[in-house]
């Protein structure tokens, strides 16, 4: 067996502070001792109780002014359109028309899919992001290349082959059938393979057929812990979009619905502006929204209104939606979701957020028995956070006095120059070069 210890100011999110409390959702140690062994979490605690408890010879690695938290949890971001993020004007339908479409076109050559793989896959690390659900393209080639890549690094990754049969170019097409059978293939090779999980992919309502929207349903049903992650209610004209295709449904949630989509590991991005049965139907399901700030601002998407929607009982995570989203890192996202509540006179206290990028995201993904914090039993996905990092977090730093403080501060100032390391079970995988 491996044993290391690390000793550094650590900080551990418990459960939603909504739920339990302030108090009692996170523990922080000014000087604290993380163990790990053999990729899992085996103690956790003030430096003087767990080195007095700890084998004499085990080693011990200290970080000087550094905080230890678990990675982040990104619920919605999709691969292949890390080359195309900041695509300048539009709004959803004509972004996903005139940019989107034609970048996930370079995804029928698997050479292309396994450059950008990798290239993303580091960046999720230089950001401190150490799990994500995924989106592939249509291209089931795409997929088996991000799960090669997300295998050799042993990150705890879902993804999925979109589907999508109409209303795109020819190009990016699937069919009913073909669409069935290449998830199909992919959840045979690829789900529950050591880290990997996989999440049927439908892109969204209006570019599948109810014939295919069907084989989603069928595919859940034949694999019952495999994931659905799609796009709901995002953009008006999106929505009045789907009300034309699907007249016979009640709206764009019911369409889901109908074909048997909805439930506990049922991810959807945005849901900005679902309506009051909507959300209790969300609800009632446990489906979970992915919340991604960057993109709701940058597409011109709508603000979620974060209390309405969990006083509906729904899970929520944090996502990118890169490269709808703007940004990699999960402490930017924060500060935009600070800054939607606030435009709704709501407010996000830190501990909230670092629940929500962290704890509630891997809850969210129904991982927390896995993942999410550092509990004893935990793979150990940690991060070594450089409070310091730029000169104005460091002069604002010098000038917090409390917890809560600081970390508000990392959060609206800092991004992936505050990540100085991630570990993926037990193993440093990224480092930040000294500047
Ligand atoms: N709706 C359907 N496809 C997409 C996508 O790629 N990004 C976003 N943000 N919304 C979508
Ligand atoms: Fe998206």
């Amino acid at each position: 067996t491996q044993v290391t210890a690390y000793r550094a100011a650590i900080i551990n999110c418990l459960a939603d502070p909504n739920q339990v409390g302030l108090d009692g959702s996170y523990d922080y140690y000014e000087d604290g001792v993380l163990v790990v062994t053999d990729g899992h979490i085996s103690d956790i605690g003030s430096a003087k109780e767990v080195l007095a408890r700890l084998p004499v010879q085990t080693q011990v690695v200290e970080f000087k002014d550094k905080l230890l938290s678990a990675g982040f949890v990104d619920t919605h971001i999709h691969y292949p359109q890390t080359e195309m993020i900041a695509s300048y004007g539009e709004q959803l339908l004509d972004w996903l028309n005139n940019y989107t479409f034609p970048e996930e076109g370079k995804f029928s050559d698997p050479e292309h899919a396994k450059r950008v793989a990798r290239f993303f896959l580091d960046e999720l690390l230089r950001n401190g992001t150490t799990t994500a659900l995924v989106f592939g393209t249509v291209h089931k080639a795409s997929v088996d290349a991000f799960f090669t890549e997300s295998e050799q690094r042993n990150m705890r990754m879902i993804a999925g082959k979109v589907m999508m049969d109409r209303n795109a170019p020819d190009y990016l097409l699937d069919t009913p059938e073909t669409g069935y059978a290449d998830s199909k293939a992919l959840i045979e090779r690829w789900h529950n393979k050591g880290r990997q999980l996989y999440a049927v992919t439908p892109r969204f309502a209006p570019t599948s057929s109810e014939a295919q929207l069907t084989m989603a349903g069928q595919l859940l049903a034949e694999y019952p812990d495999v994931y659905l992650q799609t796009h709901l209610s995002e953009n008006k004209q999106e929505i009045e979009w789907v009300k034309s295709l699907f007249p016979e449904r009640a709206g764009y949630l019911d369409v889901y619905d109908h074909f048997g989509l909805l439930g506990e590991r049922s991810v959807f991005a945005h849901s900005v502006h679902l309506d009051q049965a909507e959300s209790e139907r969300m609800g009632e399901t446990d489906s979970i929204i992915s919340f991604c700030p960057t993109s709701n601002l940058f597409l011109g998407s709508g603000l979620l209104d974060l209390p309405e929607v969990e006083g509906h009982g729904i899970r929520v995570g944090l996502g990118t939606d890169v490269g709808g989203g703007t940004s990699f890192s999960m402490l930017h996202t924060i500060s935009e979701a600070y800054k939607i509540q606030q435009l709704q006179e709501h407010k996000l206290h830190p501990i909230k957020a670092l629940y929500l990028a962290t704890l509630g995201g891997a809850a969210s993904l129904s991982l927390d028995d896995k993942i999410g914090n550092l509990s004893v039993g935990k793979e150990a996905d940690f991060l070594v956070l450089d409070l310091h990092a730029t000169p104005l977090m460091d002069a604002r730093i010098a000038n917090s006095q409390h917890l809560f403080e600081q970390l508000f501060v990392l959060m609206m100032l800092g991004d992936d120059r505050a990540i100085a390391e991630t570990y993926i079970a037990g193993h440093r995988q990224y480092q930040r070069e000294r500047g």
